[in-house]
């Protein structure tokens, strides 16, 4: 088989500016050393996140200029409904400026006091806005599925049994939904099997308990799937996706993922009872019906996006390059999670400084050591991210201390990566050198946008 390309050429190009170690080195004791706190000019391959940083292709730009900006009844928004409808099956298409827009109204209305949310691993605005509420977010990950060295598939599925379990001890009449994320991102961009989410449906159809989808990922999900679930390899992607889709009461989706677009996202369900009071809410906090926070134009690039994301070609070489980094890291003898997921490589910090405790962020110092060592902005997901003291002052960290470079949808080519994997295999080199890291400011929540830290 032949090396499998960038399924695109490319029209219009964005300029690097590039710094040298010592000027990263000062920049980033500027900020703090929180790469969140870098200016983006000084940032030569920025993987903080895949969220909004994708390249539109021309056929998005060109839809731009189509869009109709009527305020109500928007022909942008009927396309956007038709392309969402036709993917998901679900009856009410609720347009939302951002994924965490749709969880803020969805928990708003759900939530509360009391109230039990599960999740094979909540996003940290998924349970921020579940806490926000008053209501408990619930991870269920399986075994395995928080095991970075171990290679299996379909690590991002649902621990069923606990599922069970969480539901017997809390009653069903307290866990108002269920969500499944796909990919699950913070389980290290893992899929989950079809098996899994049928098994999932299965159990909560029992309860008569809704599941909704956080799909923000659902085509690299549906591509896994048809690459590695026996039964799939023959079906298209998007037979797939709509398999997926067709067990679920609703979904969230965060449109600046496998939307393609810059922003956007959207709530959906079947419920005609909660589908008016979300779109209540929707009036309030972000805009009419038809437009939900966005212009209508980007529902137009969404609309678009949606179809050109289960493009086979565009998803092997997704998938492709996302491995390809994994295993030069591999063979180099860099820990990393394994296998690779869908959007990103998260480096297993644990293994990678494991003379770095917990309590001092071994994966804040290794996004340190990759800024200034190579220009590379990347994410700690660890004891930062979802880590905190409990009552006695001792430190309480996640199960795993991840650092993520989050691969942007068709921005940067095969040598730029060839370019990554030599920075980050130098950074491991020297990884004796790396110091522990002290927060000296942190926010009440979501604090690893905002913290300031300094080296031990
Ligand atoms: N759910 C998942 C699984 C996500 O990964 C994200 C965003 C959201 C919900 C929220 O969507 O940003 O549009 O409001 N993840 C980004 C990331 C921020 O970097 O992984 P949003």
């Amino acid at each position: 088989m032949k090396t499998i390309i960038e399924p695109f050429k490319i029209k219009m190009v964005e300029q690097l500016r590039f710094t040298t170690e010592s000027e990263r080195r000062e920049l980033i004791r500027r900020a703090h050393y929180n790469p969140f706190l870098l200016h983006s000019d000084d940032v030569l391959i920025d993987f903080l996140t895949d969220s909004g940083t994708t390249a539109m292709s021309q056929k998005q730009w060109s839809r731009l200029m189509d869009g109709d900006e009527a305020y109500a009844g928007s022909r942008s928004y009927y396309a956007f409904e038709e392309v969402v409808h036709d993917l998901t099956g679900l009856k009410h298409i609720i347009p939302t400026h951002q994924g965490r827009a749709a969880e803020k109204i969805l928990f708003s209305i759900v939530g509360g006091k009391g109230k039990v949310i599960p999740n094979n691993t909540h996003f940290d605005t998924t349970r921020a806005n579940i806490e926000e509420s008053g209501a408990e977010a619930v991870d269920l990950p399986t075994a395995i599925g928080v095991r970075p060295e171990v290679r299996a598939d379909f690590k991002g599925n649902m621990d069923v049994e606990r599922l069970e379990a969480l539901i017997e001890k809390v009653g069903a009449q307290n866990i108002p939904l269920c969500m499944m994320t796909v990919t699950n991102n913070s389980g290290g961009g893992q899929p989950v099997s079809m098996q899994n989410i049928r098994e999932t449906k299965k159990l909560l159809s029992r309860y008569g308990i809704p599941f909704f989808l956080d799909a923000c990922r659902f085509a690299e999900n549906a591509y896994f799937i048809k690459l590695h679930e026996p039964g799939y390899e023959h079906k298209t992607v998007g037979e797939i996706a709509r398999e997926m889709f067709s067990y679920v009461d609703g979904a969230t989706m965060s449109a600046k993922k496998d939307g393609l677009v810059n922003t956007g996202g959207f709530l959906a369900m079947n419920d005609d009872e909660l589908a008016r009071k979300a779109r209540n809410v929707l009036i309030v906090t972000e805009g009419f019906t038809t437009y939900g926070g966005l212009a209508r134009r980007d529902l137009e690039a969404i609309a678009q996006g949606l179809r050109e994301v289960l493009n086979e070609s565009y998803l092997a070489y997704r998938i492709r390059s996302v491995e390809y980094f994994g295993e030069k890291l591999v063979a180099a003898g860099v820990p990393i999670l394994e296998p690779p997921g869908g959007h990103a490589i998260y480096l297993d910090a644990r293994r990678f400084v494991p003379d770095i405790p917990p309590e001092q962020f071994p994966g804040q110092s290794i996004v340190v050591a990759l800024y200034e060592h190579g220009g590379i902005r990347s994410c700690e997901i660890g004891s930062v991210m979802f880590g905190h003291k409990d009552a006695n002052g001792k430190h309480v960290g996640p199960p795993m201390e991840l650092v993520r470079m989050a691969i942007p949808r068709r921005v940067y080519t095969q040598s730029h990566i060839d370019y990554c994997i030599e920075a980050v295999i130098e950074v491991y080199e020297k990884r004796n050198e790396l110091r522990g890291m002290r927060m000296t400011y942190e926010a009440p929540t979501l604090r690893h946008f905002t913290a300031h830290f300094e080296s031990v």
